[in-house]
């Protein structure tokens, strides 16, 4: 089941400029920064109410953000939803036709467990799941 909004992406391409805009436009400093060395991503979380703001900018020409920014503008990169059994979300997806980007579950930014589902199946925007690790 999803059951909360849990952020969104932004695609930055310069990570310190967009978190000292964000700290001014929130109103707050964000709670967490975290280096995702398997994404090749620096990425800086702001609290907002009960979702987050997660701004992504790439460590390497390879990085997925390093590439979408060379085809699209900065912005919102994708939406995240929180879900309760990312295993059975992933399943039901499958049976309802999206492509996933992921076979199995992998371990993303801000202690989660992650799956992307492709634009293509999902009118153009880029979708996570993410379910916590306790
Ligand atoms: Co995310």
């Amino acid at each position: 089941m999803l059951t909360n909004l849990e952020h969104l992406g932004l695609a930055v391409k310069d990570l310190e400029a967009a978190t000292t805009l964000y700290t001014k436009l929130l109103g707050k400093e964000p709670y967490k920064r975290e280096h995702v060395a398997s994404e090749a991503v620096d990425t800086v979380f702001f609290q907002v109410g009960g979702s987050k703001i997660e701004l992504l900018a790439g460590t390497s020409p390879d990085s997925a953000i390093t590439r979408y920014l060379e085809k699209k503008p900065e912005g919102i990169h994708h939406v995240a939803f929180e879900v309760d059994d990312i295993r059975a979300e992933m399943e039901r997806l499958r049976a309802e036709g999206f492509q996933l980007l992921n076979e199995e579950p992998k371990r993303g930014a801000d202690n989660k467990l992650v799956c992307f589902v492709h634009p293509k199946s999902a009118n153009g925007v880029l979708v996570e799941l993410c379910q916590s690790i306790n």
